[in-house]
């Protein structure tokens, strides 16, 4: 028999590379302006990692920072799911590197490919496993190491982008708590304005690849950010909707960090006044499926977010994809 129970975030964690590049130090290796990029992005730096970092090790320490806060030992996770796009390699997969690295021994593990959407797919998906009752404890974790992966002579792309790794752990939490709503979506019409085409069994390795720097992000960005402006908008009137809540009751906005403008359209929308709404854009640009965690950890920890708040996370991102919940914050 199918058992229910209620999951919800009982602890959280985040981890970005210390080496700051300022939109300054862009404008010496590319055609832009500190001006441009903060007027139609609203970045103003970013983290890179260390030539020798991937994301697994930001993930690990994202991961550790989770366990320590929720008092459990690496032993009693059941699962670990790593969203990412920038996996360490093709395989093993990056989760299966954050268990070695952690001694996560009993727990399952595997990536999850959604882009900047990654997270809160993989949130949907830990909880289908904590309401069934064959998962108690899951590791939910958006990592990405983008710095490797964007052309730094393209500037359509290079100023937009930075890495950094957020962890969660979702748990059972009482009835009326955790998970209230969620929409996941994709529409695959998309698919071509936002792409990394070289590497796997289409376009694999090769000089010319390389030569043509096909390993590398190409972004139709006019295209990304009218989908981006409708489906934030849309997507988290319709969560909040589905939760039973009025948006007068939505204490905290968590959305994906792209662009401010876009951010912008999702606050307007829930009619949030500015404080309502986490942005760490302009400290971190966007660093894709791990935007919404660190946002989410860095909230908590200032304590913006604090037990029976009604949180919204809401993101978009290539494929096309896009993913929103509601939680009722439980601890
Ligand atoms: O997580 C999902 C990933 N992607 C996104 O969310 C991206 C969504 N898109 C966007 O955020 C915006 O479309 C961008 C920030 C990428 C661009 O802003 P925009 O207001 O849509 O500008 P645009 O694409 O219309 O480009 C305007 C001009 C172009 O010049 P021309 O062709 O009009 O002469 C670009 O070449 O700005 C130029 N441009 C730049 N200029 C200075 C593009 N990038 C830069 C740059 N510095 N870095």
């Amino acid at each position: 028999m199918v058992r229910l129970y209620q999951s919800g975030i009982i602890a959280t964690g985040s981890y970005v590379p210390d080496t700051v590049i300022t939109n300054h130090d862009l404008e010496k290796i590319v055609d832009t302006s500190d001006e441009w990029i903060v007027s139609r992005t609203g970045i103003r730096e970013r983290r890179i990692a260390d030539k020798d970092m991937a994301a697994s090790d930001l993930a690990t320490k994202a991961a550790q920072m989770a366990l320590q806060g929720s008092g459990l030992t690496a032993s009693e996770l059941d699962m670990i799911i790593v969203a990412t796009v920038t996996p360490d390699m093709n395989f093993p997969s990056t989760a299966c590197l954050v268990q070695r690295n952690i001694g996560a021994v009993n727990a399952s593990a595997f990536d999850l490919e959604a882009a900047c959407s990654g997270f809160v797919y993989g949130l949907i998906v830990a909880a289908q496993f904590i309401a069934t009752g064959a998962c108690r404890y899951i590791m939910v974790i958006g990592s990405e190491c983008l710095s490797k992966f964007v052309n730094w002579e393209d500037r359509n792309t290079c100023v937009l982008f930075g890495d950094g790794a957020g962890a969660v752990i979702l748990g059972r939490v009482e009835e009326g708590y955790g998970i209230l709503s969620h929409i996941l979506g994709a529409d695959g019409n998309g698919a071509d304005f936002l792409t990394l085409g070289a590497g796997g069994s289409r376009n694999p390795a090769s000089f010319e690849t390389v030569e043509k720097q096909l390993h590398c992000i190409h972004m139709d960005g006019s295209e990304v950010f009218k989908f981006a402006v409708r489906i934030m908008a849309s997507m988290a009137e319709e969560v909040v909707k589905n939760a039973g809540l009025r948006k007068e009751e939505v204490d905290y906005l968590i959305p994906h960090q792209a662009n401010i403008r876009i951010i912008e359209a999702a606050r307007k929308r829930l009619e949030l006044p500015e404080d309502r709404v986490y942005v760490n854009l302009d400290r971190y640009g966007n660093m894709s499926a791990a935007s919404i965690p660190v946002a989410l950890d860095e909230a908590v920890r200032q304590g913006r977010i604090k037990k029976d708040d009604n949180i919204v996370m809401v993101g978009f991102g290539a494929g096309l994809t896009w993913a929103a919940c509601t939680i009722k914050w439980a601890v």
